[in-house]
């Protein structure tokens, strides 16, 4: 059996000098390994090919998407691919092997994703071991709209240099339309790593029991089971929807409330679609025909002329702008071609490199009719015009609903997005299109299913569950409540809920108040934050009961968070901290730590947005 020599812990060195040493011997011995191996090669136990490691960090599941798909592809390059999510860098050996790709989105403000998180904040910590025995490549996704563009992606790729790792081609950023950029990556890797100076590695040895021969020796693991082929390709999918029935809408604010949220209801029949509590819908929107037509007439244009589609497919500029293209929020490439075309002194000041929070400050709420009306009449074709935007992307909504209380349909929660700027009224893309122009049973619905990875019910139906989730952030906790009645789980149940007004913005209280009657919910403690002179919300409430709240998870309980990222989610999890450090006699750091290990233990999940 194979063995790489690795530093006990009882050795004389320093954390940093043992993970050195550890990564140092492991390269080592991977040669070793192979040469081993190679020796064996009639063994069943192994195939040939060069083992190569697809980490991905992804929240909503397109990271993870590309990430299978590489591997897939590298096969072709006489590769063996494993595939795994960044947290679970233990169970892929990370530290053994000796090529790895990673593929991740950026979240928050230029944060890794949630299943990438403790990756990052190991790899990121002295704890984290040498790499010179390893070659890397990382791809970013990400979105250029967001200040910190493909932010995760050059952490991990200055911090795998930082640690002796060996850059196998330049990191990739790939904005929301991310195929081509994607492919272009891939293209480029392939030879790169066929180039690869190092000898050919085996893979496909089993898995072995860990024990131990001789003190600080542990089993050799070149290649663990691949999770690559667990999800199987859905017939729908992102990129080719299925057409669903809305079949029911309401609104769930009372009359007078400040807010618009909506309940949808959408059929799923005849689609062979299926998801688990946790999952979210895609949705694929159109734009609001009024704003095609006042886009149109701000750039003179009849609608008429023929262009190409993001497909390169032949179309109506109309079609093109109702159907194919985001018309709202305006590229920055447009804005350029605008302040130029115009001479626009303004515009092409706040376009210069070191004027970006400015230019931030000046497109909030400003949409590309906007851009139009404060940049002057700048003249393109319908042509050069669509070669400016993007292609129109699908939204995520938590699915509200549990399969097993609803067999063929998905229940969605939906907060309808208008305000006002700069004098003209303006509609989310997606949650306007299902509140004001999905007619019931007509107007086809394109939806696809986003399975989550990181956000499920404990597979103990005994565990007890703490849900926060305020506003929207109730959804999917409505569809938990419903999973655990109908298999009858008997761990309690503990909601937090908050909004603005208890009179108007009670989302669901007749179900939740039924569940706290029925016992379905063991607690439910909610949070009107205009109710009163001073704001309270969820986090509020959270330290008001620490002991109780300490006593639940003391009990093992698995905490959940959904709803707004930018504030609400930081704020719950500093009282989660507080909440540790004052019931459960802890330090600040000890909270941390406390905290890492409910992370760590997928006892602290998040679906925030
Ligand atoms: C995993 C996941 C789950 C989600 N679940 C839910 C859910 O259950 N329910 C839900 O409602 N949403 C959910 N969302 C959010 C949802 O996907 C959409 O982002 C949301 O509906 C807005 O999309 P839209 O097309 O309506 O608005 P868009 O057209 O995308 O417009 C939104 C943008 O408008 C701008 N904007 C908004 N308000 C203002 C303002 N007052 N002033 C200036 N600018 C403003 C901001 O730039 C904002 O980003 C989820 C998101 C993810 C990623
Ligand atoms: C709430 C939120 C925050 C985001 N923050 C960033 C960011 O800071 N930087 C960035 O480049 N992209 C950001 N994005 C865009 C995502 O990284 C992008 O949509 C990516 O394709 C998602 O990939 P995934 O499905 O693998 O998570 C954000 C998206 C959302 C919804």
């Amino acid at each position: 059996m194979n063995k790489v020599p690795c530093v006990p812990a009882t050795a004389p060195f320093t954390p940093e000098q043992r993970a050195w040493l550890n990564g140092y011997l492991a390269g080592l011995f991977a040669d070793a390994a192979v040469g081993e191996a190679a020796a064996q090669e009639s063994s069943s136990r192994v195939e040939e090919g060069k083992p190569l490691l697809v980490m991905y960090g992804s929240q909503t599941g397109t990271a993870e998407d590309l990430a299978r798909r590489f591997a897939r592809e590298s096969e072709k390059h006489g590769c063996v691919a494993s595939v795994f999510a960044l947290n679970d860098y233990e169970n892929a050996e990370l530290t053994r092997a000796s090529r790895l790709i990673v593929v991740s989105s950026t979240w928050g403000d230029g944060d890794p994703p949630e299943n990438a998180a403790a990756f990052w904040t190991w790899l990121d910590s002295e704890a984290a071991p040498r790499l010179e025995h390893l070659s890397y490549a990382v791809l970013g996704l990400g979105d250029r709209n967001y200040p910190d563009f493909c932010g995760a992606s050059k952490k991990f790729d200055a911090r795998l240099e930082q640690l002796g790792a060996r850059r196998l081609v330049p990191r990739g950023e790939c904005d929301v339309d991310y195929e081509a950029a994607a492919k272009a990556w891939g293209d480029g890797l392939w030879p790169a790593l066929a180039n690869e100076a190092r000898a050919p590695r085996l893979v496909r040895i089993e898995r072995k029991s860990s024990e131990t021969v001789g003190i600080g020796f542990t089993d050799l693991i070149v290649s663990t089971k691949s999770e690559t082929d667990r999800m199987p390709d859905p017939h729908y999918g992102r990129t080719n929807p299925f057409s669903a029935r809305l079949i029911a809408h309401r609104r769930l604010n009372a009359p007078g409330s400040a807010k618009d949220t909506r309940h949808f209801e959408i059929s799923l029949e005849g689609s062979g679609l299926r998801y688990e509590v946790g999952d979210a819908l895609g949705v694929m929107p159109t734009n609001c025909p009024v704003l095609v037509e006042e886009l149109l007439a701000e750039c003179g244009f009849q609608g008429e002329e023929a262009v190409k589609g993001p497909a390169g497919n032949d179309t109506s500029l109309h079609e093109a702008l109702f159907r194919h293209f985001a018309i709202t929020q305006p590229p920055t490439s447009l804005i350029q071609a605008v302040a130029e075309r115009t001479r626009n002194a303004e515009l092409l000041a706040l376009l210069q490199p070191d004027r970006k929070s400015q230019l931030d400050k000046w497109l909030e709420g400003r949409d590309i009719v906007d851009v139009f009306r404060s940049g002057g009449a700048a003249k393109f074709t319908p042509e050069e015009f669509v070669g400016f935007l993007r292609k129109l992307q699908p939204r995520l909504y938590s699915i509200s609903s549990s399969p097993k209380a609803h067999p063929g349909e998905a229940h969605l929660t939906v907060a309808a997005v208008r305000y006002e700027a700069l004098g003209r009224e303006k509609k989310g893309v997606c949650s306007c299109f299902l509140a004001d122009r999905v007619v019931l049973n007509q107007t086809p619905v394109p939806v696809f299913v986003q399975v989550s990875h990181g956000f499920r019910l404990p597979a103990e139906g005994n565990t007890p569950i703490i849900m926060i989730g305020p506003g929207t952030g109730i959804a999917p906790f409505r569809a938990f409540l419903e999973e655990r009645r109908a298999i009858g789980a008997r761990g309690c149940n503990w909601l937090f809920f908050g909004d603005q007004c208890e009179a108007w913005d009670y989302l669901y209280r007749e179900e939740l108040e039924a569940m706290l009657a029925e016992g379905a919910l063991r607690r439910l403690d909610t949070a009107f934050s205009r109710d009163q002179k001073e704001k309270i919300y969820v986090q509020h409430r959270m330290l008001e009961i620490a002991g109780e709240f300490w006593r639940w998870l003391e009990d093992g309980a698995h905490v959940y968070v959904c709803g707004d990222a930018r504030r609400m989610a930081k704020d719950v999890d500093a009282a989660l901290h507080a909440v540790i450090q004052k019931a459960g006699d802890k330090s600040i750091e000890q909270a941390a730590e406390y905290v890492q290990r409910l992370k760590t233990a997928n006892r602290y999940q998040r679906d925030v947005y």
